[in-house]
C-alpha cells in the first residue's frame, strides 16, 4: 500500500492537534540516547566486521600541481601492507554538485592542499598509517605565489539571480540616515565530533558500506556513479552519525576509497580519516566579504537595501555560499541591490557548513543594522520591528506564518532588554566593560521529497522505516512521535528504523529540511492507515480517537488488525505551496558580554534566543537544536576561523585544539524561548526547520554587545582579542 501527497495548498486542518495520544511536541527522551551514552550504538567505523583491512589516505603536501609518479614499491614490502590504491576515482566526489558530475580535480592534478592521492591498505591501522607516511611520490608543484589563494586579490564572477530594483545609489544619497559598511567573515570547518569513516564490503556483485553520512538517499547515487555501479548494487548504512554539520552531505573520499579497495582486494576495507584530514580534505565554509548599503528615513524605515557579497570556491565546483538568502526577504527597502560573486581560489572545496548562507550572512547584516539603529538614534529592537515588510519586497509573495515580531518582543521582555537610549561604555566592573546587543534570526524554510514506510504489526506495535538519518538532531524521537500520535501508540510501542538504503528513501539530513520532510511522509502514511482503521472500527475517520493502542472505549488495535499486518509507504512531495509563499523560520537573539579593557578578550555572560519555526515536534530535541545554534554563534562570533598558511596553502589550525569551537567554559547560561506557531504552508504537519535557525544572526548579538560594552566596532568575524584591541577607542 502507498499514499502520496503533493502539497499544493496550506494544510490548515491542525490534524496533529486533534489527536489524543498527547505525545506530539512533548519533551520525550531520545530512544537512541541510552545506546549513545553507553557506547553501544555503533558508529560507522565501529561495526565488528571479520577480516577487515585498514586503509589510510595519503594526501597532497602542496597546493597546486601534478603528481608524476607514485612509488608503490617504497611500501609494499613493509609489514602487513596489502596494496597501494592510486585509482583516479579516489577523488571522484563532486562535493556539492549533483551526482554524476565529473570531479573538479582529476587525481593526477592537484588543486588544493590535502587532496587525496592514494590509499595505503594494510592488515592493521598502525601498519597502514606507517606505510602511508613512507609512501614516496614525485610531483611538480607550482610556486604558491603564482596560485590564486586570496579571494580579495582574485577576479570574481557575478552569480545569476541578482536583485536590482529602483535606484539604490539615489536612495543612499537622499536618505536621512545611511550606513555603507563592509563586513568580513573567515572560513569555517564543520568540526563534527565523529571523523569521516567508512567500511566497505564487496561480495562480487554488490557493495555494502557502513558510513557516516547525512544523506544516504542521495549518497547512494553519488557512490554508484563514482564506481560505475547500479544503485541496486549499493547499500549504505548510517544508523548513527556523530554530527555532520554539512560535511557529510555529499559522499566523500573515505567512502569512495574504501569501496574501490574492497572491490579490488575482495576483502572488507575500513577507512577512517584523521582529524587533520577531516579539516584539510573534506570541505570548508567560504570566507566572505559583504558590503551593506542601508538607507533609511528619519524614523528608521528602510528606503534602500544593498547586500553585495564575495565568496570563494575551488575552480570547477558549483556551490556558492548563499549569504544573500535571508536578505532577500527579511526587511523592506524599495530600492534594492543584492549581488553575489565568486572568486576562484585553490583552497579546498567550499561547501555547506552549519546553516550555509545565513550563518555568516545574517551576522553581517545584523551588525550593519546595529550601526543603522545608532545612526537613526532608535532602539535596535524598534528598528527591526519598523522594517518587517507586508509581503516579499521584490516578488510580492505573502509570507507564510512569521513570528519575527513576537520573537523580538518576547525575547526582549525575557532578557530584560533596556529599550532606552544606547551608548557604548556605560558599565565597567574592574577591568571588564559590560554591554548588551541583539540581532534578528532568519533561516529559509526548506522541504524535500521523502518516503517512509509505516507498518502496524498484529501485536499492536508500529515500525517506521526510512533511510533518513539522525545526525544528533532527534530524528528517532520525532519520527516516532508523529507515528505514535497519529496511531494512538505510546512511544515504547513505536520502533523507528533509520539510516539504511534498503528502506524507502527519506529526505536526508541537511538544510534543516529533515524533520518537516520525513515527518510529513510518516504523516501521509499514518493518515492513510487511519482511514483503514476507521473502516475496520466502523466509525468515520474524523471520529476515530486512538489512544494507548486502541479506539477509546472500543476495540484495541490488536483486535482491529485480527492477525493481519497493515503497511503503508508514505510519499511526500513539496508542491505549488512552495512557490506561493515566502517561508522561513525567524527569531531574535539577545546577549550580554564583558570585554577586557586591556586584552580585548570577550566573555559571553548570558544569551537568549527566541524562535518561531512552526510546530514543535519534540520540545526537548528542538530546544537542544536551539542551544546548539547559540553555541555555534559564540564560536562564529569569537573564535572560529580557518587559518591558511600563505607559504604552502595548508590549514595551520587543522585540529580541534587550534580551531576553537566553544567548549563548556565558553558557554554561559543560555535561555531558549520557542514561540507557539503552526505554519500550514510549510508542511502538512505545520512544522518548519529548526536545526540551523538557532545560529543565524547570533554572532551579531555578541558583536553588537561588544560595541555596546567597549566602543570597539569590529568589522569582521571572529572578533578575536587582537581585533577588538586594535579597534577599541582610547
Ligand atoms: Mo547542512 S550545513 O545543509 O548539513
Amino acid at each position: 500500500m502507498s499514499a502520496h501527497l503533493k502539497q499544493d495548498e496550506p494544510d490548515t486542518r491542525n490534524l496533529l492537534d486533534d489527536m489524543v495520544q498527547g505525545i506530539i511536541g512533548k519533551p520525550l527522551a531520545r530512544p537512541d540516547g541510552l545506546g549513545k551514552v553507553t557506547g553501544t550504538a555503533p558508529y560507522a567505523a565501529e561495526y565488528p566486521i571479520a577480516d577487515c583491512l585498514e586503509g589510510v589516505l595519503v594526501t597532497a603536501p602542496f597546493t597546486k600541481g601534478t603528481i608524476t609518479g607514485i612509488h608503490k614499491d617504497s611500501v609494499l614490502s613493509m609489514p602487513g601492507v596489502v596494496a597501494v590504491i592510486d585509482d583516479k576515482r579516489l577523488t571522484a566526489r563532486a562535493a556539492q554538485g549533483g551526482a554524476g558530475e565529473a570531479p573538479a580535480q582529476p587525481a593526477r592534478e592537484v588543486g588544493y592542499f590535502g587532496q587525496p592521492i592514494a590509499l595505503v591498505v594494510a592488515e592493521s591501522f598502525e601498519q597502514a598509517r606507517d606505510a602511508a607516511k613512507h609512501l614516496t611520490f614525485e610531483y611538480r608543484a607550482e610556486n604558491v605565489a603564482d596560485v590564486p589563494l586570496d579571494p580579495e586579490k582574485t577576479d570574481a564572477e557575478p552569480q545569476d539571480g541578482a536583485t536590482r530594483q529602483g535606484d539604490l545609489a539615489q536612495a543612499m544619497s537622499t536618505a536621512a540616515h545611511s550606513v555603507d559598511v563592509t563586513y568580513t567573515t573567515e572560513g569555517h570547518s564543520s568540526a563534527a565530533m565523529e571523523p569521516h569513516a567508512a567500511i566497505a564490503q564487496w561480495d562480487g556483485n554488490s557493495l555494502t558500506v557502513h558510513a557516516s553520512l547525512q544523506m544516504p538517499n542521495y549518497n547512494i547515487s553519488e557512490l554508484a556513479d563514482a564506481l560505475d555501479l547500479g544503485e541496486d548494487q549499493v547499500r549504505l548504512i548510517a544508523r548513527y552519525v556523530g554530527g555532520g554539520f554539512g560535511s557529510k552531505l555529499g559522499i566523500s573520499e573515505e567512502a569512495v576509497a574504501a569501496s574501490i579497495a574492497a572491490m579490488e582486494l575482495e576483502r572488507p576495507v575500513r577507512v577512517v580519516l584523521s582529524r587533520q584530514q577531516v579539516f584539510q580534505t573534506i570541505m570548508r565554509r567560504s570566507e566572505t566579504s559583504q558590503r551593506f548599503r542601508l538607507a533609511a528615513d528619519e524614523n528608521g524605515r528602510l528606503t534602500g537595501f544593498g547586500h553585495e557579497a564575495r565568496v570563494s570556491q575551488l575552480p570547477g565546483e558549483h556551490f556558492a555560499e548563499p549569504v544573500l538568502q535571508s536578505s532577500e526577504f527579511l526587511y523592506g527597502g524599495e530600492n534594492r541591490v543584492l549581488q553575489l560573486e565568486v572568486a576562484r581560489i585553490h583552497r579546498m572545496t567550499a561547501g555547506s557548513v552549519r546553516a550555509p548562507g545565513e550563518a555568516v550572512g545574517m551576522p553581517a547584516l545584523e551588525s550593519a543594522m546595529d550601526m543603522l539603529a545608532e545612526e537613526v538614534g532608535i532602539d535596535p529592537v524598534e528598528l527591526r520591528l519598523h522594517n518587517i515588510p507586508e509581503c516579499h519586497p521584490v516578488n510580492g509573495l505573502p509570507y507564510s506564518s512569521r513570528k519575527l515580531a513576537e520573537c523580538l518582543e518576547q525575547g526582549a521582555e525575557a532578557f530584560g532588554w533596556d529599550h532606552g537610549p544606547r551608548k557604548p561604555r556605560q558599565r565597567r566592573e574592574g577591568e571588564w566593560w559590560i554591554g548588551t546587543g541583539m540581532a534578528s534570526a532568519a533561516r529559509v524554510h526548506n522541504i524535500a521529497e521523502a518516503r517512509a514506510r509505516v507498518t502496524l504489526k498484529p501485536d499492536g506495535t508500529a515500525l517506521v522505516e526510512t533511510d533518513m538519518t539522525d545526525i544528533g538532531t532527534g530524528t528517532y524521537s520525532i519520527v516516532g512521535q508523529v507515528a505514535g500520535e497519529m496511531l494512538g501508540l505510546p512511544m515504547d510501542r513505536v520502533l523507528v528504523d533509520l539510516g539504511d538504503t534498503d528502506s524507502p528513501r527519506g529526505p536526508g539530513s541537511g538544510g534543516s529540511w529533515g524533520a518537516s520532510s520525513v515527518c510529513s511522509a510518516v504523516f501521509v502514511a499514518c493518515e492513510d492507515m487511519r482511514a483503514t482503521l476507521a473502516k475496520k472500527a466502523g466509525v468515520s475517520v474524523e471520529d476515530l480517537k486512538l489512544k494507548d493502542g486502541g479506539v477509546i472505549g472500543g476495540a484495541s488495535l490488536v483486535e482491529l488488525l485480527d492477525g493481519e499486518e497493515l503497511s503503508v509507504e508514505g510519499h511526500y512531495e513539496p508542491g505549488a505551496v512552495e512557490d506561493d509563499f515566502t517561508a522561513s523560520g525567524y527569531g531574535a537573539f539577545f546577549a550580554q558580554v564583558r570585554v577586557n579593557r586591556f586584552t580585548g578578550e570577550t566573555r559571553v555572560d548570558r544569551m537568549l534566543g527566541a524562535y518561531g519555526f512552526g510546530r514543535v515536534l519534540n520540545a526537548k530535541t528542538a530546544r537542544s537544536q536551539c542551544l546548539g545554534g547559540i553555541v555555534w554563534s559564540i564560536g562564529a562570533a569569537l573564535t572560529e576561523a580557518l587559518l591558511f598558511d600563505p607559504v604552502d596553502g595548508h590549514i595551520a589550525n587543522c585540529d580541534l585544539a587550534e580551531y576553537h569551537v566553544p567548549v563548556n567554559r565558553d558557554v554561559p547560561d543560555l535561555e531558549v524561548i520557542m514561540v507557539e506557531e503552526r505554519d500550514p504552508a510549510a508542511s502538512p504537519i505545520q512544522a518548519k526547520g529548526v536545526g540551523e535557525l538557532g545560529m543565524c544572526g547570533g554572532a551579531a548579538a555578541i558583536g553588537n554587545a561588544i560595541y555596546n560594552a567597549c566602543g570597539a566596532r569590529v568589522l569582521g568575524f571572529p572578533m578575536t582579542p587582537d581585533r577588538v584591541i586594535a579597534t577599541m577607542p582610547e
